[in-house]
């Protein structure tokens, strides 16, 4: 388990205030990591940071809008001056627009998606990436969190999953661009996992069709990201940078038709 560990390391999470980003926090500081967590609902954040400090792990929360780009540099300026230059930056706010195909989402879909999930992650790893040039250490981890969308092709969900799609070439690119500064960078691409938000739909009357469309016939939990979040987050995978790990139980494999 040495090889997985996170002692001694600073791990920022954007959109820590549920799903996915409260969960990898709490994975993050079980395996010793610092952690800081960050998101618009400070309530909900307040709540988790609790919860990890009195199981015995070191969390901070920070106030984030990731559209705003004075937010973004407030919060990873306080997470250095709380825990120490961030180790490891985690993309992980997104938005959706709901079940819209192109022709129906407007103007204010496209921003509001587009903004959160592509452009804030530039934006943050563009900070970060001059926080770590700036640094003794010299050296940086982005992982950003992407989606099977980006691959695979399906209707009503238009900005989402152009957004994830780009999101996969920018993570490529600020690998290539970032291997300068000592910067790795790669994304997870988690397939249908049963959240708050995705419970909706996944345990809806289409539920039958959707998990028969997967190989392995049956929605992902929290826990089946551990491992890969894990990989990415630790010296594990310290020769790995643009690469994406799906994790969707074989969806993305199953047959056309
Ligand atoms: N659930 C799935 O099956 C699935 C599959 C593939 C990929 N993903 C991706 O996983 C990530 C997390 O999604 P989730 O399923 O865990 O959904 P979720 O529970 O709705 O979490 C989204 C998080 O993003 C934060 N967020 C949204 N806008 C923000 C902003 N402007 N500034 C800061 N934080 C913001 C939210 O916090 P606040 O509202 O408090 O700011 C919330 O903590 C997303 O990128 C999503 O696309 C999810």
């Amino acid at each position: 388990m040495d090889l997985f560990s996170l002692k001694g390391k600073t791990v920022a999470v954007t959109g820590a205030s549920s799903g996915f980003g409260s969960h990898f926090a709490g994975v993050l500081s079980d395996a010793g990591a610092r952690v800081v967590l960050g998101a618009r609902r400070m309530d909900k954040i307040s709540a988790r940071v609790e919860s990890l400090n009195a199981a015995g792990g070191e969390a901070v929360g920070i106030e984030l809008d990731v559209t705003a780009p004075d937010s973004c540099a407030g919060f990873l300026a306080e997470a250095e001056k709380q825990f120490g230059q961030v180790d490891v930056l985690i993309n992980n706010a997104g938005v959706e627009a709901g079940a819209k195909t192109y022709a129906m989402i407007d103007e204010d879909d496209w921003d509001h998606v587009l903004d959160t999930n592509l452009k804030a992650a530039w934006r943050l790893s563009k900070m970060y990436t001059e926080a770590v040039a700036k640094s003794k250490q010299g050296s940086g981890n982005i992982i950003n969190i992407a989606s099977i969308t980006a691959f695979r092709t399906i209707k009503g969900q238009f900005p989402y999953a152009v957004s994830k799609a780009a999101l996969v070439k920018a993570t490529e690119i600020i690998a290539l661009e970032g291997a300068r500064y000592g910067i790795r960078a790669n994304a997870l691409a988690p397939g249908y996992i049963l959240t708050d938000v995705s419970r909706v739909l996944l345990e809806s009357e289409r539920s039958d069709s959707f998990v028969k469309s997967i190989p392995m016939r049956r929605y992902g939990e929290f826990e089946d990201l551990n491992g890969p979040l894990l990989l990415l987050a630790s010296d594990a995978s310290a020769y790995m940078t643009g690469s994406v790990i799906v994790v969707d139980g074989g969806h993305l494999c199953a047959e056309l038709g």
